[in-house]
């Protein structure tokens, strides 16, 4: 029932270019974003003063990532809130504010609460959940699925994956009701996604050269994930791939927020892994890559093709092909949950079940 492969994990990753053509394609109508389930009218969509988002976990980081895109490209403030905070915090909506809950198992018990107090409060709520008919699938009043199909391995990737291809499609479909995206850019962003599953097949073809790499670091005591805005989130996720499976500690931290603390912690060959894509925070992020390296640090950069001089400072780099910048994340997870997982196969752990989880917490 593996396919072949080891573990539930590497072939879940192996399936995600077809998650992500699964995701988008049927969402995806004559050069334009269709998506069906949504039922809100454009006055609906324009009314929205607000999107809270409410998860857990890497569903969490989804969140995140969205926070930046929605923000950016349609311009709607957006709250990303862990799903067990919101619910115990008397917490504030706005009359208009969208709550979107995020869950592939749609039995979280925090974030299927969260869904049940938004309603009280006569929000509307829209779940991304993965599994049909879930509670959370039923708790909300819309449902926008993720076409990942059944995730075994605890650690999520290929239904994180299909997570933000949901809230990729959210935030066009509300830029362009919202006026801020025209037709040319609108297609060229379609054609962005759509040559995604290519791109993750690419990167999926470096496999062995991610297990060398990763097989220097079973020893590792400490590794810090760093990086700005969009690439900020996909740290969070990198890290806790990497730390559940793994149980080597790491933590992930805004780059610019190193040198409030953090940086303290970093000794001589400590590993940092310095996410780098975005164009706008770019020197940025290498000026940061810099003081750690200053200071002893093993530096691993994921950036994309055409940086290739980030080579000066970093000592090891994982590229990925170039796409819009809204999308990064999609490509620079693969290596990053790849890391995670070489590392836990050269520790000879039992990766897709690691010791103190459960694939779906419906306990609180
Ligand atoms: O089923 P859910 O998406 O609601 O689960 C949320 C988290 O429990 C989940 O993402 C967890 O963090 C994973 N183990 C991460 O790989």
């Amino acid at each position: 029932e593996k396919g072949g492969y080891d573990h539930f994990m590497i072939k879940e990753i192996h399936e995600e270019p077809k998650t992500v053509r699964d995701t988008l394609n049927p969402r995806i109508k004559n050069d334009k974003v269709d998506i069906e389930e949504l039922g809100m009218t454009d006055e609906e969509i324009k009314a929205i003063s607000r999107i809270r988002i409410v998860a857990c976990g890497s569903a969490y980081h989804t969140g995140v990532t969205a926070k930046y895109v929605f923000e950016e490209m349609a311009r709607i403030p957006v709250e990303v809130d862990i799903a067990s905070e919101f619910r115990y915090r008397n917490p504030i909506l706005q009359d208009n504010e969208l709550v979107i809950a995020v869950s592939q198992s749609g039995e979280t018990a925090d974030t299927k609460e969260a869904v049940r107090m938004a309603r009280a409060m006569g929000n509307m709520t829209l779940a991304i959940v993965n599994v049909v008919g879930s509670s959370i699938a039923r708790e909300a009043e819309k449902v926008m699925y993720t076409w990942a199909g059944p995730e075994i391995s605890v650690a999520t990737t290929k239904a994180y994956s299909a997570q933000l291809i949901a809230f990729y499609l959210l935030a066009m479909k509300f830029a362009e009701v919202r006026g801020l995206l025209g037709e040319d850019e609108m297609k060229s962003l379609i054609q962005d996604l759509k040559k995604l599953p290519e791109q993750i097949e690419m990167l999926l073809g470096n496999k062995e050269r991610i297990q060398k790499f990763a097989n220097r670091f079973v020893a590792a005591k400490d590794v810090f994930f760093i990086g700005r805005g969009i690439d900020y989130a996909i740290s969070l996720e990198g890290s806790l791939k990497l730390k559940e499976i793994s149980y080597i500690h790491s933590e992930a931290y805004a780059a610019g927020e190193l040198k409030h603390g953090t940086i303290s912690l970093i000794e001589d060959n400590t590993l940092v892994a310095a996410v780098a894509t975005q164009d706008n925070v770019y020197a940025k992020t290498v000026s940061n890559i810099v003081e750690c390296k200053t200071r002893g640090a093993f530096i691993l950069a994921v950036t994309t093709i055409g940086n290739e001089d980030i080579e000066k400072v970093a000592d090891y780099v994982m590229y990925i092909p170039q796409t819009n910048r809204y999308f990064t994340n999609s490509l620079a997870i693969i290596p990053l949950q790849l890391f995670g997982y070489y590392v836990s196969v050269g520790k000879g752990f039992d990766v897709d079940h690691p010791r103190n989880l459960a694939k779906s917490v419906t306990v609180e």
